[in-house]
C-alpha cells in the first residue's frame, strides 16, 4: 500500500515536469524556481535515466500487486503516456544538431557533426567528472596576491579561497594552445568552478588549455568584486599559463548565467582601471566571448523577466538599498557594447524558464546596430536554463560548435595578423 502511495506519487511528479519541460512554462512559485530550473533540464537531457527508472518501478510495482483496481490502472495509463512523451523529448534533442550543423556551415563548410560513437561521452554521462587521460587537471590555484588576500579575508573569514581556478591542459602539447576562461553561473551568489560542465571537459580533450575560474560570490562580496576577481584571474593567466601550454596572446572567456554577464563585462570593459585596483597597467584583453543562457540586460526595459531582475541585482548581488539605474546601465551588457567590441557567439536555450531567452536575441540585435564587430546568435531547440550543465546531445553539439566558432576567429586573427607583417 504505502508503495502504492510512492509510485503514484512519482508518476504525478514526473508526468508535470515531463509535460511542464515540454511546454517551457514555469508556475509562478519563485521559491521552488530553483528545483523546476534543474528538474526540466534533468527531464529535457537525460530522459533515457527517466525511462529506465520508471520501466524499473512499473516492475516492482506490478511484483508487489499494486496494479488491481481501476485507479492504479489509471495511474499506469499516465506513467506510459509520460514514457512516450520523454521519447519525443529525446528524439527533440537531436534538433541541436541541426542548428549547430546550420550555424557553423559559414565557417566550417558542409562538415558533418560526428555522433556519440565517441567513448568520452558515454563515459561522462556516467560519471560527470570524468576527465580524459591525457588531460591534467590542476585545482585549486590561488590568483589573489597577499595584499588582496588580506583584504579579502577581513570582509569575512577565508574569503581568499573562493579567488582560486582550475586549469585542465594536455599532458604532451605540441605546440602552444589557446585559452578559454569559463566563468560558471548561479546568480552570483552560488555556483562553483568544478561544476561538471561537459563544454570546459570537450575544450580540454580538443587541445584547448581551460581555466575555470571561482569569485567571491554576493552578498558577502558585493558587485563589482565578481567583475575585479576575474580580471584578477585573467591577470593571472597572462603571467603563467604558458608554464600550462597556454598562448596568453590569445584567451577568449566564456560563462554561463550571471557568469556570462561577467564574461560580457569583461569583454566591454578591458583595460578600464575602474576594474583594476592596483593593477591598473595590466593588459586584460580578451580576444572572443561566449554567452550561455546569459544575462545580458540589468535594466530589463522590455519586461521579458518573470521578477524584477534590476531590483534583485542591486539589493542582492550589489548591496545597494534601491535599485539604482545608472549603477544597472554600468554593469548591464546590452548597455555596455562597444563598436570596437571583441566577437561574440550567444547560445540560448529557447525554453528558458529562468533568463528570458527573448533577451538574448535583443542583445545580439542591438550589438549588430551599435558594433562593426561578429556576433553570431544560436537558438538551441527545446534548451532549458541549465541543459549545458548535463552530459547531453544539446551540451555534446553545443561544445563542438564553440570549438568550431573559436577556432573560426582564431584562425582569422592569425590570418589578418600575418597580412600585416607583410
Ligand atoms: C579544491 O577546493 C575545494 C573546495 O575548497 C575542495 O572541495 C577540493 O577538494 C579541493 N581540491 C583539491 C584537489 O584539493
Amino acid at each position: 500500500m504505502s508503495f502504492g502511495i510512492i509510485y503514484y506519487t512519482f508518476v504525478l511528479l514526473f508526468a508535470g515536469l515531463t509535460y511542464a519541460s515540454f511546454e517551457g512554462r514555469l508556475p509562478k512559485i519563485h521559491r521552488l524556481q530553483h528545483l523546476t530550473v534543474f528538474g526540466f533540464s534533468l527531464i529535457s537531457e537525460w530522459p533515457l535515466p527517466v525511462i529506465g527508472l520508471k520501466i524499473a518501478l512499473i516492475i516492482f510495482a506490478s511484483m508487489l500487486g499494486v496494479f488491481k483496481g481501476i485507479v492504479p490502472q489509471i495511474f499506469y495509463i499516465i506513467d506510459l503516456l509520460t514514457m512516450i512523451g520523454l521519447v519525443v523529448i529525446f528524439v527533440d534533442a537531436y534538433e541541436a544538431r541541426r542548428a549547430i550543423e546550420q550555424a557553423i556551415q559559414l565557417y566550417s563548410g558542409s562538415k558533418e557533426l560526428p555522433t556519440f560513437k565517441s567513448e568520452t561521452f558515454w563515459q561522462r554521462m556516467v560519471n560527470p567528472r570524468f576527465i580524459p587521460q591525457d588531460v591534467v587537471y590542476y585545482s585549486n590555484i590561488s590568483y589573489a596576491t597577499h595584499e588582496e588576500a588580506n583584504s579579502a579575508n577581513k570582509v569575512a573569514f577565508e574569503q581568499v579561497n573562493f579567488m582560486s581556478l582550475d586549469v585542465y591542459a594536455r599532458k604532451q602539447p605540441s605546440d602552444v594552445k589557446p585559452v578559454l576562461l569559463f566563468i560558471h553561473g548561479g546568480e552570483w551568489i552560488r555556483g562553483d568552478k568544478g561544476a561538471p560542465y561537459p563544454l570546459i571537459r570537450h575544450m580540454a580533450e580538443s587541445g584547448w588549455v581551460v581555466v575555470s575560474t571561482n569569485y567571491r560570490l554576493a552578498p558577502t562580496s558585493k558587485y563589482p568584486n565578481q567583475l575585479i576577481d576575474v580580471k584578477r584571474a585573467l591577470r593571472w593567466i597572462k603571467t603563467h599559463i604558458a608554464a600550462f601550454g597556454g598562448d596568453p596572446q590569445f584567451i577568449a572567456v566564456a560563462g554561463d548565467d550571471a557568469g556570462g554577464q561577467i564574461a560580457a563585462a569583461m569583454a566591454f570593459t578591458q583595460n578600464d582601471p575602474k576594474y583594476q585596483p592596483n593593477f591598473e597597467k595590466t593588459d586584460t584583453s580578451v580576444k572572443a566571448c561566449v554567452l550561455i543562457n546569459a544575462i545580458t540586460d540589468l535594466l530589463d526595459e522590455n519586461k521579458f523577466w518573470d521578477m524584477n531582475i534590476g531590483e534583485d541585482f542591486c539589493q542582492n548581488v550589489a548591496g545597494l538599498k534601491v535599485k539604482d539605474e545608472s549603477f544597472l546601465k554600468e554593469h548591464s551588457p546590452l548597455h555596455l557594447i562597444k563598436k570596437d567590441s571583441v566577437p561574440f557567439l550567444v547560445f540560448h536555450g529557447d525554453r528558458d524558464t529562468f533568463v528570458p531567452f527573448k533577451a538574448s536575441g535583443h542583445f545580439v540585435e542591438e550589438f549588430k546596430k551599435v558594433s562593426k564587430s561578429e556576433i553570431q546568435f544560436i537558438p538551441i531547440p527545446g534548451g532549458h536554463h541549465v541543459y549545458h550543465l548535463f552530459s547531453s546531445p544539446r551540451s555534446h553539439y553545443q561544445a563542438i560548435g564553440v570549438e568550431e566558432w573559436l577556432n573560426h576567429i582564431r584562425h582569422d586573427m592569425m590570418a589578418d595578423n600575418d597580412k600585416s607583417a607583410e
